[in-house]
């Protein structure tokens, strides 16, 4: 038996660096810049950020799709620039696309194939995989039809087929109506139950804040922030009172008490998440 604990991460990127150099006289672009993350083994790590932070570059370079500027990324302990290294991971992309005249069954018998896989095994995986993934009805009916819940989710399946140990999912719920990224946070933690570590990337955070154990938070490039989300939204000495139907006569009653023993008052306002604070805070321009 290997021994968990000597392990080697699922994904670690040290200092990646990409510039991408664009055309003729025109001026490099930093899309990542000195970035570092682990992701252990068994965890859901969310990387959010608003769009073109470098989330998706970021996942591409950890596929082994592009190569890093500077800097260098592996998957359970091998180089991505090693081929071998992706075996042991699925992928879904950002708005995954599929062949319009293909059934959800053809689907993932064309791309099982494509990962060597054949005949009774690939059948029965690739039902499993529609049933998993709430699209046994669907398996005959052409992907043109289908919801942008429905094909994300037959990305899913596409991404399981082969028995990846890590998935990685950019932005699996974006466009995807409430109750279809619902359906998709629900399969997100059965990966993990079931013992698949999960990238995730998302610009709304409150579509995967649910089911990640911790999150980075880039922008421009950069990591701003890091942590378990339990430590990244716990303010040491702050404290909140949530209260309903407070008439302002009432706040300010409250805020003039605090006050005057010592306390300071912060904010108040309607209530929101305190990770989407905590995001807006972390990720908006520096004030000059
Ligand atoms: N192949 C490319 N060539 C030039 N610029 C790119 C390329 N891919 C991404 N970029 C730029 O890099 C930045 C980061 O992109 P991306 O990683 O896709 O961001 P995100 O996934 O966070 O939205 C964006 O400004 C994007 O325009
Ligand atoms: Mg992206």
């Amino acid at each position: 038996m290997p021994d968990s604990t000597s392990s080697p991460p699922a994904v670690t990127v040290e200092n990646l660096t990409k510039v991408f150099k664009s055309g003729l006289g025109k001026q490099a672009f930093v899309a990542v810049r000195d970035l570092t993350l682990t992701v252990q083994t068994g965890e859901v790590y969310g990387l959010i950020g608003p769009n073109g932070s470098g989330k998706s570059t970021t996942m591409k370079a950890i596929l082994g799709l592009l190569s890093p500027t500077m800097g260098k990324t592996t998957i359970f302990g091998k180089s991505s620039i090693e081929v071998e290294s992706r075996s042991d991971v699925g992928f879904l992309p950002e708005n995954p696309y599929f062949y319009k005249h293909l059934s959800g069954l053809e689907t993932l018998l064309f791309y099982g194939r494509l990962c060597s896989m054949s005949g009774r095994d690939l059948q029965d995986k690739a039902r499993e995989m529609l049933a998993l993934t709430g699209l046994e009805d669907a398996a005959d009916r052409r992907v043109g039809g289908f919801s942008k819940g429905m094909l994300q989710r037959l990305g899913l399946a596409q991404a399981l087929l082969h028995e990846p140990r890590l998935i990685i999912l950019d932005e699996p719920t974006a466009g995807v109506d409430p109750a279809g990224s619902r359906k998709i946070r629900d399969l997100i933690m059965g990966f993990k139950e079931s013992g698949i570590t999960v990238l995730v990337t998302s610009h709304l955070l409150e579509q995967i804040q649910e089911v990640c154990d911790r999150v980075g938070i880039m922008a421009h490039g950069r990591m701003v922030r890091e942590g378990r989300l339990d430590d990244l939204i716990a303010v040491e000495n702050e404290t909140e009172l949530i209260l309903a139907d407070a008439s302002p006569e009432l706040l300010a009653e409250i805020r003039a008490i605090a006050e005057s023993k010592g306390a300071k008052w912060i904010r108040s306002g309607h209530s929101r998440t305190t990770l989407e604070r905590l995001f807006l805070e972390s990720t908006e321009e520096p004030k000059s």
